[in-house]
């Protein structure tokens, strides 16, 4: 997703926006760019392709700036070029902007731009935002007013930063239901804005969260916030601990090998210090609901996006079969649209690794204005859905580099694990059963830990499959979530075709499809639906397809039917995702890594997808 930083202060400013895009890099973009301001005079470079091309380029005009704004482009209008890269320009280049989101009304607002003589140079909507400034200002030569005026006719979300030539000594940011925030040093010596506080990495900051419809002016001495009539607001500030320290591959090849291989100890960080052995059940803190409340739950509705949706379908499978609640788990792009139906004794629970995918972040703006009561569950705590939730779970996987997700997948099961067994036993669930399903949950770290030993076995037979276009993914129940898990790794970073299905659902049309050259990839670690699981096999077997199986020792039936088999240790149906999903992140890295694709930049994709 695009990616805003800015900075103001006693550094050079140019090498101070390029750390900052790069700390953004993880992000996903295909351009990046910076503009800033010397002496009155604005100057900038950007360019398609990745940041070293941006780097390149400025090395050569190496200026020293008084401030600068920045952007790393994830294309959603026009294509991944110069010209479309941002920052953006009004005619005079006056004004220089970056912008996160989508400009729902920019074919109006262009055209009527240019029948008042606008001339535009790119395909992006972001241009018709910068020319309205330019517009108003030209009306009215009343900087503040003219953003404001603007902003008011831009229909959809966004986050912006821009900079005037006339205001040598300012950055002005804004924002509409989109991340931004401003992070200034102990003796105001220096100012970053950025779109994600990732980029503030090792930098000791008070920061502020610019909410929808603020403004700030932005200087070097001071931050002003005004509300939408611009009246001035004054802003809570957080201390972001500078001991973070920015995330590294290590001696691993990949940032998604590296979090494969950190599960074992993510997963026990999720899991620690948040049971109780003596009661059998889980100890949350930050839960902000009654037990009475929990209690009168009688639905719950989980929103979600891509793995995150998957984790929340599983928890969904826990929910009505532990805790007996009726929940279902919606794609938070289409839940939107649903009109849900949500009552005093809805519980919602958003489930995101980054807190910012809009999606999700709006599905949940709709269930609160229907009075619903949000359990968050994210990675990153100073997150859009953090602050949106009336009680947030964080995983504490630690930063998520790679756009794939694993670690933070198996986190948000863990987590999810704890709270179907902590409502499980608030109303029916007797303690031995709880200690029995807490005990099995304990293991799960070790159990992941043979799963990654595992790890040569699982390579070689990826290898042998990786020259095959299409896969089918099979599975059913904790298995059937776990195939569309392994089957979204498997797209997203090797660019093949594999589409999973519920096992029983084969007979009815996908069968048509197996032949020889479909491989078929199942995941058999479900006790319950084993044999029926056997007979899909059988039949897709019968039709020449090469199979291979994710199965737990001992399923020994496998041998004569499956042509390759990934052996993974036994546990309980609901929990056999851990080691199933973690074999199957595995499978998809060392076919993407034999036909050798970016694996931890997948083409088209972005870490957080902050666009609808
Ligand atoms: C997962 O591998 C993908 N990168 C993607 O599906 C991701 O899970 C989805 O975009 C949701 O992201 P979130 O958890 O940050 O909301």
């Amino acid at each position: 997703m695009c990616g805003i930083f800015g900075y103001l202060g006693n550094k050079n400013s140019l090498q101070a926006c390029l750390k900052g895009l790069k700390q953004l890099e993880y992000r996903g973009y295909d351009s990046a760019g910076i503009a800033g301001l010397k002496g009155g005079k604005l100057y900038f470079t950007k360019k398609a392709g990745k940041i070293s091309v941006l780097e390149e380029k400025i090395s050569l005009q190496n200026l020293q700036l008084d401030l600068a704004i920045g952007h790393t482009r994830w294309a959603t209008h026009g294509k991944a070029d110069d010209e479309n890269a941002h920052p953006h320009f009004d005619d005079a280049e006056s004004i220089a902007l970056v912008h996160n989101g989508i400009v729902e009304n920019y074919t109006f607002l262009k055209e009527m731009l240019q029948k008042k003589g606008f001339i535009f140079r790119s395909e992006t909507d972001t241009e018709v935002i910068v020319q309205l400034i330019a517009y108003y200002y030209q009306k009215n030569p009343k900087l503040n007013q003219a953003v404001r005026k603007a902003l008011k006719e831009i229909k959809g979300q966004f986050a912006i930063a821009l900079i005037h030539k006339d205001f040598p000594d300012q950055i002005i940011a804004a924002t509409r239901e989109s991340p931004l925030a401003i992070g200034y040093s102990d003796d105001r010596s220096e100012v970053l804005i950025s779109s994600d506080p990732n980029a503030f990495l090792d930098e000791k900051l008070h920061i502020l969260f610019l909410q929808t419809d603020e403004i700030a002016i932005v200087k070097k001495d001071r931050v002003k916030v005004f509300d939408k009539w611009f009246h001035p607001i004054v802003k809570a500030t957080e201390l972001l601990d500078s001991g973070f320290e920015p995330a590294t591959k290590g001696e691993f090849e990949h940032f998604m090998l590296k979090e494969i291989y950190e599960q074992p100890l993510t997963i026990q960080k999720t899991l620690l210090g948040r049971y109780s052995e003596e009661f059998g059940t889980a100890e949350l803190e930050h839960l902000f609901f009654s037990s009475g409340e929990l209690q009168s739950v009688q639905h719950v509705v989980i929103l979600a996006c891509g793995t995150s949706w998957h984790a929340g379908c599983l928890a969904s499978l826990m929910l009505e079969d532990m805790a007996r609640i009726p929940t279902h788990a919606e794609i938070a792009s289409e839940m939107r649209y649903k009109n849900p139906i949500i009552s005093k004794d809805t519980l919602v629970i958003a489930i995101s690794q980054s807190g910012e995918t809009a999606d999700t972040i709006a599905a949940v703006r709709e269930a609160k204005s229907k009075g619903a009561k949000i359990l968050g569950i994210c990675n990153v705590n100073n997150s859009t859905l953090a602050r949106e939730s009336d009680s947030c779970l964080f995983l504490k996987a630690g930063p998520e580099i790679s756009v794939c997700s694993t670690k933070a997948f198996t986190s948000q099961i863990a987590l999810l694990s704890l709270f179907t067994l902590f409502m499980a036993r608030l109303r029916h669930l007797d303690k031995e059963g709880g200690l029995h399903f807490l005990n099995e949950l304990k293991k799960i770290p070790r159990l992941v830990r043979n799963v990654l030993d595992n790890a040569p076995q699982i390579e070689k037979i990826a290898k042998k499959y990786s020259h095959f276009p299409h896969f089918f993914f099979l599975g059913r129940r904790y298995m059937y979530v776990t195939s569309q898990e392994a089957a979204l790794k498997l797209k997203e970073i090797s660019y093949l075709n594999a589409s999973a299905y519920p096992a029983g659902e084969l007979k009815h049309g996908p069968i048509a499809l197996i032949s020889p050259h479909l491989p078929v990839v199942a995941f058999c670690a479900n006790k319950q639906t084993y044999d029926k699981t056997l007979n899909n096999l059988m039949e897709v077997k019968a039709r020449g397809a090469p199979i291979i199986t994710f199965a737990p020792h001992g399923a020994l039936e496998i041998e004569r039917i499956a042509d390759d088999i990934i052996w993974l240790p036994a546990t309980i149906d609901e929990l056999a995702t851990f080691p199933s999903s973690v074999a199957g992140q595995l499978f998809a890295y060392y076919i993407a890594k034999e036909r050798g694709t970016d694996i931890d930049h997948p083409r088209n994709l972005a870490k957080s997808v902050t666009v609808e």
